[in-house]
C-alpha cells in the first residue's frame, strides 16, 4: 500500500512528483502530500483524498524547487486527514519523510522520545520514525544516513522510506525491509518510486533496492548504497521491460474495462514461447528446470491473498487432476500464523499478481527457512516475491492498474494450466495423446475470450436489472466453484454490492434461507461433469422465489428452461473453463458499479498492493 516518489535532478521536479503520484495512485489514496526542497528551504503541501485534490491544493504554491519527495496513502495508523497525511516532518521543520508500511513498536518509539521531549501532532506511526531519525541526528551530530540507519535499526515491522532535509540539499536517503522501492537512474538526474511506473519514460535503468539497504541519492554524484553495518553494497542495474502506452487507458473509460478486454493479447503473451509446436508441446522453464523437485514433491501447499488465492483453488484442482500430487492451498495470512508442518520434500507455489504482499512474501519466508523448495507465479518483474523464490514464473500480462484484479487472473490461472501440464508430462501422469489435445486448446483460448467479450453489450443491458439489488449469491460446483468466489469478491469489491460466493451444493445447508425474490443468484453451469448435479440447485433457488442468472455452454437447453436470464459462453474442456467462464462475471460487476457511478478502478478502501499485514 502507499506510493511513494522521489526526484533529485534538474527536471521540473513538482511535475514529475505529481506524475508519479497519478501512477502509483492504484497503491493507495487516502491522501497525497508532497515535500519540495531548494537550499535551505522545505515547502510541504498534503491533503486529504486523491492526487487530483492535491494539485488543487497547490495551484497558488510554490512549487519551485530543486528536488522531492511525494507519498499517495492507504492509512493504517490513524484516519485518512490532512494532518495524518504523508510527508511527515521533525518537529524543527528540518527533516520530511515518507513512509510506505507500518512499524510495529512505534509505540514504544514514541514514550520514549517523549521522554526526551518530543511532542507529536499526528496519530500515525511514521512520525514517530521522522522524530526518530531527527533526535538522533541532533544527538550524535551525524549524516543524515547514519541518523536513518540508527533509526531503522531500532525499527520492529515493514517500511519503504524517503527522506530530505533542509541542510543536506539534492539529496534523497531511501531505505527498504519488506515494502518495494526502485531506483531510476537517468541522464543528470535519479528517480525514487514504488514501482517504476512512474519514471518509465525517462530511464529504463533500474536498481531494486534490498531488504535492509540504504541509499543515498544525490544531484552530481554516482547512487551509493549501504547495508545496514555501513558497507557499501555493488549496484546492480536491471533494464526494465515497461512501456508508457501499457500504462494508459488506451481510450477505454476506466483500467479495469481495458484490462477485461485486453485478456485475449494477454492470455497470448501468458502463453507465447511456453505452448509449442502447435500444441504438442508444453515447457514451462521454471518447473524443467527444477524437474526432480516436481518429481520427488510430496505434497505441493499452494499460498496467496484475495483472487490470487481464488486462482490457487483452482490451481490445487489442476495439479490433481493431471499430476496426482496432493495440493493444499492456504491464505498466506493464516499459513504464516499456523506453525505450518513443512518439509523439504515439499514444493510451496506462491501466487501474487503485485509480487509485494506482505502475508505472501512472509509465508514464502516461512517455507524457505523450512527448506522447502519455494515456486513464485507473479505478475511484477523484480518484484519481492519472484527475487525471494528459489524459482518460479511470471504471468506476463502487462501491469495491471485497475485495483480489481481482472486480466492477473486469468493468467495466473493460465500459468497454472501450463504448470500442471509440464509437471504432467514430466510424471506421466498424463499421456502425450492428452497433453496434445489441452495444449491445442489452450492456443484456441485468446480467440475464445475474445469471443465470450463480445456478451459485453447483452451483460450492460442484464446489469440494468440488478444493479439496486443488495445481495448477491455466487454459486458454482467443482472448476466453477472458485470461478464463483471471484465473480462474488469482484462485485463486492467495486459496487459494494454484498456478494457470498458458495459450493452450490452446499448451499442448502444454511444459505438457502437467505434466498427471495429480493436475492440473485449467479450460477456458473458449463456442461461439465457436475452438470446435472448443478441443475438441481438452480432449481432449489427457482423454487423459493430466488432469480437466476446462469453462465452456460453454448446450445444449452435444460437450465436455459429454468433460470431467468442465460449467458452463453462456447464450450471448452472442464479443466479450462475458468478463463472462460469468470470473463461475464467481470463484466457484470463492472457495468453494476458503474450503473451505481462507483469509482471502479479505485474502488473505496482498497489498495492494489497490500504490503502490511
Ligand atoms: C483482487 O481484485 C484484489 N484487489 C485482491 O484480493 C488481491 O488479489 C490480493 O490483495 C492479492 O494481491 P496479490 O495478487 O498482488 O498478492
Ligand atoms: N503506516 C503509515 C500510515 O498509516 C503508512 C501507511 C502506508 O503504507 O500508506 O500513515
Amino acid at each position: 500500500m502507499c506510493g511513494i516518489v522521489g526526484y533529485v535532478g534538474d527536471g521540473n521536479v513538482y511535475k514529475i512528483l505529481i506524475n508519479g503520484l497519478y501512477r502509483l495512485e492504484y497503491r493507495g489514496y487516502d491522501s497525497a502530500g508532497i515535500a519540495l526542497g531548494s537550499a535551505g528551504k522545505i515547502n510541504i503541501f498534503k491533503t486529504v483524498g486523491k492526487v487530483d485534490n492535491l494539485v488543487n491544493f497547490c495551484k497558488d504554491k510554490d512549487t519551485d524547487c530543486t528536488f522531492g519527495i511525494a507519498h499517495t496513502r492507504w492509512a493504517t495508523h490513524g484516519a485518512p486527514s490532512d494532518c495524518n497525511a504523508h510527508p511527515h516532518y521533525s518537529e524543527d521543520g528540518n527533516i520530511a519523510l515518507v513512509h510506505n508500511g507500518t512499524i510495529e513498536n512505534y509505540k514504544l518509539l514514541k514514550e520514549a522520545l517523549e521522554e526526551h521531549g518530543c511532542r507529536f501532532h499526528t496519530q500515525t506511526d511514521t512520525e514517530v520514525l521522522v522524530q526518530l531519525v531527527s533526535w538522533i541526528r541532533h544527538e550524535n551530530q551525524c549524516t543524515l544516513v547514519e541518523a536513518v540507519r540508527e533509526a531503522l535499526k531500532q525499527v520492529i515491522g515493514a517500511y519503504a522510506i524517503a527522506v530530505i532535509a533542509k541542510d543536506d540539499p539534492d539529496t534523497i536517503v531511501a531505505a527498504r525491509k519488506q515494502s518495494p522501492l526502485v531506483i531510476g537512474i537517468g541522464d543528470n538526474e535519479t528517480f525514487l518510486a514504488s514501482d517504476a511506473t512512474p519514471f518509465v519514460e525517462y530511464t529504463k535503468d533500474v536498481v531494486y533496492l534490498e531488504d535492509e539497504q540504504i541509499a543515498l541519492i544525490r544531484k552530481g554524484k554516482p547512487l551509493k548504497i549501504f547495508n545496514f553495518e555501513n558497507e557499501e553494497s555493488t549496484i546492480n542495474v536491471k533494464k526494465l521491460e515497461l512501456s508508457i502506452s501499457q500504462l494508459e487507458k488506451g481510450g477505454y473509460p476506466h483500467f479495469m474495462l481495458k484490462e477485461i478486454f485486453e485478456q485475449p493479447n494477454t492470455l497470448l503473451d501468458c502463453i507465447r514461447g511456453r505452448v509449442v509446436q502447435g500444441g504438442k508441446k508444453v515447457v514451462l522453464n521454471g518447473v524443467n528446470d527444477n524437474k526432480d523437485k516436481f518429481l520427488n514433491a510430496r505434497r505441493i501447499i499452494i499460498v496467496a491473498c484475495g483472487t490470487s488465492w481464488h486462482a490457487s483453488l483452482i490451481g490445487k484442482r489442476l495439479l490433481q487432476d493431471m499430476c496426482r500430487i496432493p495440493v493444499e492451498v492456504e491464505y498466506a495470512s493464516e499459513f504464516r500464523y499456523s506453525n505450518p508442518v513443512i518439509t523439504p520434500d515439499d514444493v510451496v507455489i506462491a501466487i501474487s499478481q503485485s509480487g509485494e504482499t506482505a502475508d505472501t512474501l512472509a509465508a514464502v519466508e516461512i517455507a524457505r527457512k523450512a527448506g522447502a523448495f519455494v515456486y513464485g507465479i507473479s505478475n511484477v518483474v523484480g518484484s519481492s516475491i519472484p527475487r525471494n523464490t528459489d524459482s518460479g514464473t511470471y504471468i506476463h500480462v502487462g501491469p495491471e492498474i485497475g485495483v480489481a484484479s481482472t486480466k492477473a487472473f486469468t493468467g495466473q490461472v493460465m500459468v497454472l494450466t501450463l504448470l500442471a501440464l509440464t509437471i504432467a508430462e514430466l510424471k506421466g501422469t498424463m499421456t502425450q495423446l492428452e497433453i496434445e489435445e489441452m495444449g491445442q486448446w489452450i492456443l484456441r483460448i485468446p480467440k475464445i475470450v475474445e469471443e465470450v467479450l463480445g456478451l459485453a453489450p447483452q451483460i450492460e443491458r442484464l446489469s440494468l436489472i440488478y444493479t439496486y439489488a443488495r445481495n448477491f449469491l455466487y454459486l458454482g460446483r467443482g472448476y466453477s466453484y472458485p470461478v464463483a468466489l471471484e465473480g462474488a469478491l469482484k462485485l463486492k469489491e467495486i459496487s459494494y454490492i454484498h456478494a457470498e460466493g458458495y459450493p452450490a451444493a452446499e448451499m442448502k445447508h444454511g444459505p438457502i434461507a437467505l434466498i427471495d425474490a429480493e436475492m440473485p443468484s449467479v450460477i456458473i453451469a458449463p456442461n461439465d461433469h457436475l452438470y446435472e448435479k448443478i441443475v438441481s440447485n438452480v432449481q432449489q433457488v427457482k423454487s423459493r422465489g430466488g432469480s437466476t442468472i446462469a453462465i452456460v455452454t453454448k446450445g444449452d437447453t435444460e437450465i436455459s428452461s429454468i433460470a431467468n436470464h442465460v449467458l452463453e459462453v462456447p464450450k471448452v474442456p472442464e479443466m479450462l473453463s475458468p478463463i472462460i467462464t469468470t470473463i461475464p462475471l467481470q463484466l457484470l460487476s463492472y457495468y453494476i458499479a458503474i450503473n451505481k457511478e462507483k469509482d471502479v478502478d479505485m474502488p473505496r478502501n482498497l489498495a492494489k498492493s497490500v504490503t502490511v499485514e
